[in-house]
């Protein structure tokens, strides 16, 4: 890469970008400018599954958060955030369906899009476009095109938004990562992040059949193609699915590559190769439940692994991440992290760390600070998109099985129609995606 491209790399990716105040430009939001740190912040939840809860219950942690209206396609998953609205805050949300009658409303600030991945960009998009904030689940998209168009929304319309990939935010990850980077590791030329999840359990294969009462099936399909309902690809498992989600390539590789990247720089991988299939679930679900996926870095290399049904990981962790330099070794989960010397060296103490707590809650602080602030936060579009980037750049080889080398300025697969083709994706009539880039 050049210095001009590498230059542009690093805007494009704005993996440095936390801290920067936002670009001058149209302002409708009741956020245009620094806010008091108690002035009240009204969120809306599009999406109102386990995360998407999960989410809103962590915002419920400050103060200052209030929550008008919920959003979701299903009564039941409606009725499940409403109960929780009515235990933190003692009041009772309106109820829609239509994620663009939250995006109309002047008493909402910003939306949590906790939606399948198929349905993060457009609610994202849209939302800029209505001057509401974004706090969106990870991975940012479902294809890299549009995250692209995510990110340009965000720069349109000055807004903050924030990735919910936590672990950024943690102190501890951000110790081991500091340690990484003060090189007592060596020179590091081989990191790793895997999960093996013996908990992942072969789901069937349900026959098509009726929609459930309550539910907007055309809803929640949205962009995606059209097909009969199957209990499969549906509220969870819709993740084992090309049309919705990536599989554990994209689901679990973007929280574990993350912390990977965030100690070895923004430089993007040069190529991409990747392995899997199905070789133990027996059920109607598309993604690998078994992929290894090698990225060529220009100072080293990466490996993602992941194995369904068994639970002896690397190290003896069922999951986590691993940086190897030639004077030895850091491994690091939720669990802690521990610096293994190598056998023939003696420049690093073997050491242990414990884990730290749940980063969600300051992951979801952040997010707030920056809405008042009106800086980037930690996990900005930019940041956000790079890792999402690489996560489904190994389901792109997977799926082609062809080895992928990454333009990363163009964001284009090179020299690769088959390939380059899964970069973006069709969106069913008549749902369009605003911003995508020329030729996407
Ligand atoms: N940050 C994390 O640690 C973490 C953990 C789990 C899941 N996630 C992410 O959160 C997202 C949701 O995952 P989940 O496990 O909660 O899924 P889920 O299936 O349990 O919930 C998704 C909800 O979105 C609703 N929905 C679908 N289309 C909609 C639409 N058009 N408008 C409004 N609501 C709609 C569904 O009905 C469902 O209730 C995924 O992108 C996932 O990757 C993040």
């Amino acid at each position: 890469m050049n210095n001009v491209s590498r230059r542009n790399f690093l805007r494009q990716s704005s993996v440095f970008a936390a801290g920067l105040p936002l670009a001058g430009g149209l302002v409708l939001s009741p956020f245009p400018r620094a806010a008091a740190a108690s002035e009240k912040v009204r969120v809306a939840l599009i999406g109102s599954g386990a995360m998407g809860r999960g989410d809103l219950a962590t915002f419920f942690l400050n103060p200052e958060v209030d929550c008008p209206v919920v959003c979701d396609v299903d009564d039941k998953q409606l009725a499940e955030a409403v109960k929780l609205v009515k235990e933190k805050r003692d009041a009772t949300p309106d109820t829609v369906k239509d994620f663009r009658r939250v995006l109309e409303r002047k008493d909402v600030d910003a939306v949590v899009v906790a939606t399948p991945d198929h349905w993060h960009a457009l609610p994202t998009v849209l939302a800029c476009q209505a001057g509401k904030d974004v706090y969106v689940e990870k991975p940012l998209a479902l294809t890299i095109a549009e995250g692209r168009a995510m990110i340009e929304a965000a720069q349109r319309h000055n807004r903050v938004c924030q990735m919910g990939a936590q672990r950024l935010s943690s102190p501890t990850y951000a110790q081991a990562v500091d340690f990484v980077k003060t090189g007592k590791l060596g020179k590091v030329g081989l990191v790793r992040a895997w999960a093996y999840l013996d908990w992942i359990r072969p789901i069937g294969s349900p026959a098509d059949g009726p929609v459930p009462p309550g539910v907007d099936y055309d809803m929640w399909l949205g962009p995606a193609p059209d097909r009969p309902f199957n209990s499969n690809r549906f509220h969870f498992n819709f993740r084992w699915f090309w049309d919705y989600a990536g599989g554990l390539m994209t689901d679990w590789g973007v929280h574990l590559i993350q912390v990977l990247l965030w100690a070895m720089g923004p430089e993007p991988p040069k190529s991409v190769m990747s392995s899997g299939g199905k070789y133990v679930l027996e059920d109607n679900s598309e993604t690998p439940d078994t992929q290894i996926t090698v990225y060529e870095f220009p100072t080293y290399t990466l490996v993602w692994e992941h194995k369904v049904g068994v639970g002896l990981g690397l190290y003896n962790r069922p999951w986590g991440m691993s940086f190897t330099g030639t004077e030895g070794t850091l491994v690091i989960n939720d669990s802690g992290w521990e610096i293994l010397r190598e056998p023939t060296k003696d420049a690093l103490e073997p050491k242990k760390y414990p884990g730290g707590a749940d980063p969600r809650p300051a992951h979801v602080r952040n997010f707030l600070d920056c809405i008042k602030s009106r800086q980037q936060p930690i996990e900005n579009l930019g940041v956000g998109h790079h890792v999402s980037t690489v996560a489904h750049l190994g389901n792109i080889a997977l799926r082609t099985g062809h080895k992928v080398n990454w333009d990363t300025q163009a964001e284009r697969v090179i020299a690769d129609p088959k390939a380059d083709a899964l970069v973006s994706v069709s969106y069913r009539k008549p749902w369009q995606l605003p911003y995508l880039s020329p030729g996407r």
